[in-house]
């Protein structure tokens, strides 16, 4: 693993700007830094599509966010649900980081491997349980170790609102998955 640091990193796979999920991660930021955690927000809208013929030279908008997620030991993400899986934009970051740092690199040299991971899923009825399955495979697939998945099926007056905190439970369900991550 590359760079450990205490940090936490928390990435939204929504490319949605009022996203319930990114509200959900701005919120569990809070909560974080309320016990002293530090704390960053890994950001990759400007991440291109992946090709093999365009790994190296490693684009700039991969490297920034590679570097961002070998700054943190702990990655959150927060991921919304697609038709059971996981939305396109946020696989491809993840394929990208799943490569290796270098021509020829082995399958642990790359930006996530090792890392300890936590899953969490605002959504329809059924909370994300297909996305944070297929999550959870793909973490371990890469060398992650999920320590943490839970998800929660937003309200009505979330839906009618776009507020997620007009679900109940948000606040409980971050704090459980907090105190999973910091024992
Ligand atoms: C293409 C598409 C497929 C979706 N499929 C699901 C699904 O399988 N399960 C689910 O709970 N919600 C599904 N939704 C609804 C999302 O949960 C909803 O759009 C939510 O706002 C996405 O999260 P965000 O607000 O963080 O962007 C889907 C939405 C879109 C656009």
């Amino acid at each position: 693993m590359n760079n450990e640091t205490d940090t936490i990193g928390l990435l939204v796979g929504s490319r949605r700007k009022n996203s319930f999920n990114r509200q959900l991660a701005s919120l569990a930021r809070t909560m974080l830094e309320e016990k002293g955690q530090k704390v960053e927000m890994i950001e990759w809208l400007d991440v291109p599509f992946f090709s093999q013929d365009d790994e190296f030279p490693t684009p700039e908008a991969v490297q920034k966010v590679r570097d961002e997620v070998m700054g943190c030991n702990v990655i959150w993400i927060f991921s919304p649900e697609y038709n059971g899986q996981i939305p396109g934009g946020e696989k491809n970051l993840l394929d990208w980081l799943s490569r290796g740092l270098k021509p020829g690199a082995d399958k642990s040299d790359t930006a996530v491997y090792g890392r300890k991971v936590l899953l969490t899923t605002a959504g329809g009825r059924a909370a994300g349980f297909g996305v944070r399955k297929n999550l959870s495979l793909l973490c371990k697939f890469m060398g992650m170790t999920v320590i943490s998945s839970e998800g929660i099926a937003l309200s009505p007056e979330s839906w009618g609102s776009d507020d997620v905190m007009k679900t109940p439970g948000v606040k409980e369900m971050l704090e459980g998955q907090i105190d999973t991550l910091l024992g």
